[in-house]
């Protein structure tokens, strides 16, 4: 199959064109940076460099033998992303390509019009690109489990049968995101779903749940193929910033009371999910919304499972609390459910001991490169 990644140079990007190459699918990933650029604007680098697009590449064809053909471009430019699209024929396309960091969306107008533009301005021109020039081609949009916000009723996947006065519809499931990242998700799958419904496109909108994890078949194969691992308060998720934490010999920060429960996934399933995704086209004028994640547990069990992990190494991790700089509930119901991948073929990896040992054994050795300042919030929701 012929595959598009947008957002090829990011966390989930680079570890995905990696895989679907290796199966034997021609791959091409697009990128333009925005991550690499924000990152350094807003002094959160990640733990180890990253070789550049064009180097990882390299690197990947001497380690496999398998190619990617890379292109640096912005997305948001429509006149590019329809040349790529008519020129590159994709009968798959992963739009993995949004400013994705909910604290740097909250941070202040420049930021938040950033992130709002490009990521509208990049599902808009997907959409239109694919309607142009490759209409056959199936969207695997990456969306979040955010976009549910924390409802006091079970989470379904995607859509909410509603019985009101007598009559029945099916409706998208509501969505309250808790950032403007979270709404501009919420935004994105109103957008595709109004084009699936009119003009027919094809697209699997995954909802997906925080990644963690380094390791998949390939990345493991080389250090230079290890995606990018953030730890700091803008692009880092919890899963990173405790073991960064825990390694450093600093307390593991939980916001407010640590009850917020969210479902999570390994990187390495993240790939199948997308995998099986593509692999599974839908017909032309359906909206697949599949939940992307394989456990759900609170923030204060995360930690526990990190202080676990840490002390089978000789790491003796403890936690604090410290206030929410964020608006959410820090206590309450979550049932979300995730079973039509669980039926598409997903094997879950889930977050044991052993993955979470070799994640830290992993930051151990770099650990003279981890500055602990750099995972204490500096963005708040209140101010
Ligand atoms: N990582 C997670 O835990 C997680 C969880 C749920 C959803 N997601 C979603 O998955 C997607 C990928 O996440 P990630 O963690 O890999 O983020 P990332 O920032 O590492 O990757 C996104 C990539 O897209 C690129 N990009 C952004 N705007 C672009 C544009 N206009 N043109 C070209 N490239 C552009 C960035 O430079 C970056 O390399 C995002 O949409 C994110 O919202 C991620």
């Amino acid at each position: 199959m012929r595959v598009l990644i947008l957002g090829g140079d990011g966390y989930l990007g680079w570890p995905t064109a990696m895989n679907l190459s290796a199966l034997g699918h021609n791959v091409m990933v697009v990128d333009n940076y925005l991550r690499r650029q924000i990152a350094q604007q807003t002094s959160s680098e990640p733990l180890f460099p990253n070789p550049n697009l064009i180097e990882r590449c390299d690197a990947f064809r001497e380690a496999t033998g398998c190619d990617i053909k890379a292109r640096i471009a912005d997305c948001s430019d429509y006149r590019l992303l329809e040349e790529i699209i008519r020129d590159f024929q994709p009968e798959g396309l992963v739009h993995y390509a949004e400013q994705p960091s909910a604290p740097y969306s909250m941070q202040g107008f420049e930021e938040a019009r950033l992130t709002l533009n490009n990521n509208l301005q990049v599902t808009f021109n997907v959409i239109w690109a694919v309607l142009e020039h490759a209409p056959n081609c199936h969207i695997v949009k990456l969306g979040t489990m955010g976009e549910y916000g924390t409802p006091n009723i079970d989470i379904e996947e995607g859509w909410l049968d509603v019985s009101h006065n007598g009559r029945n519809q099916k409706f998208l499931y509501p969505r309250q995101g808790g950032s403007l990242y979270h709404t501009t998700k919420v935004l994105d799958t109103d957008l595709l779903w109004f084009y699936v419904r009119t003009y027919g496109l094809k697209v699997t909108d995954l909802m997906q749940g925080p990644v963690y994890g380094l390791y998949t078949d390939e990345s493991s194969k080389d250090r230079r193929l290890l995606p990018n691992f953030h730890y700091d308060d803008i692009f880092g998720t919890v899963v990173n910033r405790f073991i960064v934490q825990a390694v450093a010999g600093v307390p593991m920060t939980v916001y407010g009371g640590g009850g917020q429960t969210r479902g999570y996934l390994n990187l390495k399933d993240t790939l199948r999910c997308v995998q099986l995704a593509l692999e599974n086209p839908v017909p032309s004028g359906e909206l697949r919304i599949l939940n992307q994640f394989t456990e759900q547990f609170s923030v204060n069990e995360l930690a526990e499972r990190v202080v676990d992990a840490a002390k089978g190494i000789g790491i003796n991790a403890t936690v604090n609390s410290i206030p929410n700089p964020r608006k959410e509930l820090e206590s309450h119901y979550y049932n979300a459910k995730h079973q039509n991948l669980i039926e598409m073929g997903l094997k879950p990896t889930l977050m044991s001991t052993e993955v979470l040992t070799e994640m830290m054994e992993t930051v151990r050795s770099f650990e003279q490169l981890i500055v602990p300042e750099k995972i204490l919030p500096r963005v708040n929701w209140n101010k």
